[in-house]
């Protein structure tokens, strides 16, 4: 997956978040240069995938959900870079929302730790954490306990913020284990970045 979801609010305001997508066109690029047969879940990209990508386009979280469940069970890995919204409002209104209006929220299904749960064997499910945290152990910390909560196999994590992260050209990651154990770390352009990773997951695919 690649992008950020947008949750509508009504039929011309959502939240949202910054990502562009170029991550996890990168991943899908490089992996598809590899021989890898790619089908990437955008949502709201801000930039275009080769050709040699199969792209399904999505806009919410229920939609990329319903997305990488249809695609999951069949492929080897699933890699998850799209930012995903945890809540979407309860009730999206059919005309502008007048300022005084706050609706509630409601939580949005954790797609990775949903396929973590139900991956078959020898499936392999990479997750992404974007922190803010500036700490360097603070941020592993956070990536640690998150890798936990998801169950995946390996978690991306990456510092975001107003320049960094978030629709840049360049990444700087630390890719942990299951055990929070730090397999690599890479910084640089996102194509060299998603060299790395899929090293990697090359190296436990094998
Ligand atoms: O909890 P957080 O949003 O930081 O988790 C990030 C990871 O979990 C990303 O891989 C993202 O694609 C995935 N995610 C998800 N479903 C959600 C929220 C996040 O699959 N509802």
């Amino acid at each position: 997956t690649a992008g950020g979801t947008r949750e509508a609010l009504d039929p011309v305001r959502y939240l949202g978040n910054r990502s562009s997508g170029k991550q996890g066109i990168a991943l899908a690029t490089a992996a598809a240069k590899r021989g890898a047969d790619v089908t990437l879940v955008g949502a709201n990209l801000e930039a275009e995938a080769p050709s040699s990508v199969r792209v399904l386009h999505v806009g919410s979280t229920l939609e990329l959900a319903s997305a990488v469940q249809d695609v999951a069970p069949g492929v080897d890995a699933v890699i998850m870079a799209a930012a995903v919204a945890d809540y979407r409002p309860e009730f999206v209104a059919d005309s502008k929302i007048k300022k005084e209006v706050a609706g509630d929220r409601v939580r949005n299904p954790d797609i990775l730790a949903r396929l973590a749960e139900t991956r078959r064997p020898g499936q392999l499910i990479v997750g992404f954490a974007a922190e803010t945290e500036p700490d360097r152990d603070a941020l592993l910390a956070l990536g640690r306990a998150k890798i936990a909560r998801k169950g995946s196999d390996l978690l991306v994590l990456n510092r975001v913020g107003w320049r960094e992260g978030f629709g840049t050209d360049d990444n700087s990651i630390v890719l942990l284990d299951r055990l929070g154990d730090i397999v690599m770390e890479a910084s640089g352009s996102k194509q060299t970045v998603a060299d790395r990773i899929l090293d990697a997951v090359v190296a436990r695919l094998a």
